[in-house]
Order: structure tokens, then C-alpha cells, then sequence
């Protein structure tokens, strides 16, 4: 599982590492995907047939749209206060915000009270972001963390965000709980092993796991950014959450990474692969909601999509496009489909927080058929 990798990132790591010892694995994950010069994000986009991965607004402009006729809805259920503050994290390409803010136009009122703001470290990205929306006709500001937005009013959306988010992982040994870092091999690559037993592990252990047998692997994620989100909806407004993830908590782990559409080696070409592990909707839930947010869900993609409408919206664009009936089924399939391994509907979540004072929030009750796997 190692390599002598040469690369400029693979050089800092490498001094990294030996300056200062192994690295924990969210470490690993935070330097090889968000270095501000030779990370992941910092010098590609990734997205697409050419990169390594698709996402669900990459897939068809359904996807995108239903959220928006999500957030115009919501804006209503606010009280329509303007301005709003339209927040995406993340935004990829731009392509799910140009769907929304196409789609926002059965709402005139909504979309003249939008102020936009993408939060997004990728200059790459941000680039390809400005040119899908030259021409939106709203307000846009960019941004490098949530905490630069302007206070007000929240709508905010964020798909394939938080998987992203570097995650931590501890092994029960016979002598406690160890974190699991990246250290050097002998060969000059890299290669995972076990920190020392720390007492303090534990804490982040659910309880239930804490009592578990030696072997067993626990992954979690820092609070923190979930945190603030919550914080800013319970004040005033809603996210919308959708990622791949679980909705039962337990062992095991879930850290891949991807290049060229297929899985590859997370230690063996650091900054060239995406990494990316499952985000745990319990703990996410539990951290919003113990930062004052109402929770709302989560369920499946499919069951969100649906209850969205993206049905009627599919056979809305067959009418006007005949031509385009194969491809549009297709891409329904894709984002909706839980049977099979290739579809997104059952394998993503998505999740509601916000304002208590809002009530229930558009599609996220999970649908008769559907409970999320
Ligand atoms: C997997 S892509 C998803 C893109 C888009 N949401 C979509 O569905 O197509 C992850 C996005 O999050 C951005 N990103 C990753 N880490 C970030 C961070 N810490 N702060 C802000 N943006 C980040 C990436 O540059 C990229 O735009």
C-alpha cells in the first residue's frame, strides 16, 4: 500500500512527517485535499467524464431545480424576508446554483430578494463558478468560509459538501483506544499505522462502541463546521444537506478515494485522488441539533426528489424535448433509483436544519415505501 511518490506535495508531507511525526488521518485527508497551493481542489476541477467524479446536479438540471422550488417554498415558510441570504457550500461547478436560480423564477418576489454567497476554497472551482453564472441577473459574493457570509436571513444548500470533510479514526487495542495516522514506509511512500492508546479517544466514541472488542474501527468527524451551520439557521432560516452517508451509527470505515472514475490507493498518490468518506447523518443531526437547530429528516435522496416533484418536472422536459425522452429517464433513474449499485436515491441522504420556529420543511418526510438503507 505504498509508494515513493515524488511530487511537490508528497516532498512537504514527507517533511511533514518527519519533522514532526505521523499525522493523524484527518490531517492526511485536510493537507492532500485543501492545500492552498498543491491540494486536490486547489489545482483541478474534478468534476466530470475528464476528472474523477459526477455529482447529482453533473447529472441532469432536475436535481437543481426541485432544491430551488425547496428554497422558494422555504422563503414563503420564512415569512418572505428580504433580502435573503442564498448560501451554497461547495458549489462544484455552479451548475446546481444556475438550476436554483433558474428555477426561482416561478417566484419573482423570491428571487429579487436573493443574495447570493458561495463558499468555496477552490480558485479553480470559483472560476468555473463565475462563468456558469455570468448573466444569473442576482447578486453574487464568494467567499472562503461560512463565517464570512453576512448575518441575516438563511437558505442554505450544500450537496457532496461534508463528505469531504476530513475524518478521524481511532482502533480498539488491548490497551485503549488509537488513533490510526499516516506515517513513512521504508520504501519512501506512505502508509497507515496506530497512534499510541489516548484515554481521551474514547469521548468520541458513542457509548454503545466503546465497549466493543479489540479490532474494531471508529470514524468520526470534527463538530465544528456543522456546528456553526446550525447555529446560523436556528437564527433565522434552513439548510439542506445531501451527501452519501448512514443513517445507523456504528463501527467500522468508510475513507475512499477516487481518480479517473474508479477507486484507488488513499496513501499512494497524496493530492491527486479525491478522498472522501460517508458522512454519519446521526452524529450530524446530533451536532445541529445540540447547537439549537431543528432536524428535519433525513431521507433518502429519492424520497426528497419525489416529494419535490422531480417526476413531474421529468416529464414536463419529455413533452418539450422528445427527442432528449432516453436521457431524461435515465438521469431520473440515476438520481432516484435505490435498488441498484449505480443509483444515488437510496445511498444519499439528505437532511433539513433550522429555525425552530419554521415547522415542518418541504420534502423531507420520508415517503410510505421508503425508509433510508
Ligand atoms: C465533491 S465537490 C461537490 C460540488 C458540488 N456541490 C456538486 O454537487 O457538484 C466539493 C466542493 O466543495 C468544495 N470544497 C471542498 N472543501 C471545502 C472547504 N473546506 N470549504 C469550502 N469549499 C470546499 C470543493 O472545491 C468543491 O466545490
Amino acid at each position: 500500500m505504498t509508494s515513493p511518490l515524488v511530487s511537490p506535495l508528497a516532498d512537504l508531507l514527507r517533511r511533514k512527517i518527519a519533522d514532526h511525526g505521523p499525522l493523524p488521518l484527518a490531517e492526511w485527508m485536510a493537507v492532500c485535499l485543501g492545500h492552498p497551493e498543491h491540494g486536490y481542489y486547489a489545482t483541478r476541477d474534478p468534476l466530470g467524464r475528464a476528472g474523477d467524479f459526477v455529482t447529482a446536479p453533473e447529472i441532469s438540471q432536475m436535481f437543481g431545480e426541485v432544491l430551488g422550488l425547496w428554497a422558494a417554498a422555504v422563503w414563503q415558510q420564512m415569512g418572505a424576508p428580504v433580502p435573503v441570504r442564498l448560501v451554497e457550500l461547495g458549489p462544484g461547478r455552479g451548475t446546481m446554483m444556475a438550476d436554483i436560480l433558474r428555477a426561482a423564477r416561478v417566484l419573482p418576489g423570491f428571487r429579487a430578494a436573493l443574495r447570493v454567497h458561495l463558499v468555496e476554497t477552490s480558485p479553480v472551482l470559483a472560476e468555473r463558478q463565475r462563468e456558469s453564472l455570468a448573466g444569473a441577473g442576482v447578486p453574487i459574493a464568494w467567499h472562503r468560509d461560512l463565517g464570512e457570509v453576512p448575518d441575516g436571513p438563511t437558505i442554505l444548500v450544500a450537496n457532496e459538501f461534508f463528505d469531504a470533510f476530513p475524518v478521524h479514526q481511532a482502533e480498539k487495542t488491548r490497551d485503549g483506544w488509537c488513533e490510526r495516522q499516516v506515517g513513512l514506509a521504508p520504501d519512501g511512500g506512505f502508509a497507515l499505522r496506530l497512534g499510541p492508546a489516548d484515554p481521551n479517544l474514547a469521548e468520541r466514541i458513542p457509548e454503545f462502541w466503546r465497549v466493543a472488542p479489540s479490532g474494531t474501527l471508529f470514524e468520526w468527524r470534527d463538530e465544528a463546521p456543522v456546528a456553526a451551520l446550525a447555529r446560523r439557521v436556528a437564527a433565522g432560516g434552513a439548510a439542506l444537506v445531501i451527501d452519501y452517508g448512514h443513517v445507523d451509527q456504528g463501527p467500522g470505515e468508510t475513507l475512499q478515494a477516487m481518480r479517473g472514475h474508479a477507486f484507488a490507493d488513499p496513501f499512494s498518490s497524496p493530492g491527486e485522488a479525491d478522498l472522501t468518506a460517508h458522512v454519519d447523518f446521526v452524529a450530524l443531526a446530533a451536532t445541529a441539533g445540540a447547537a439549537g437547530a431543528a432536524v428535519h429528516g433525513p431521507v433518502t435522496q429519492a424520497s426528497l426528489l419525489k416529494n419535490l416533484g422531480i417526476e413531474a418536472r421529468a416529464a414536463a422536459l419529455k413533452a418539450t424535448n422528445p427527442d432528449r425522452a432516453a436521457e431524461i429517464d435515465a438521469a431520473l433513474a440515476r438520481l432516484v433509483d435505490t435498488k441498484t449499485k449505480t443509483g444515488m436515491g437510496g445511498l444519499f441522504k439528505a437532511i433539513g436544519l433550522a429555525d425552530p420556529a419554521l415547522g415542518p420543511l418541504p420534502g423531507l418526510i420520508a415517503g410510505p415505501t421508503e425508509t433510508a438503507p
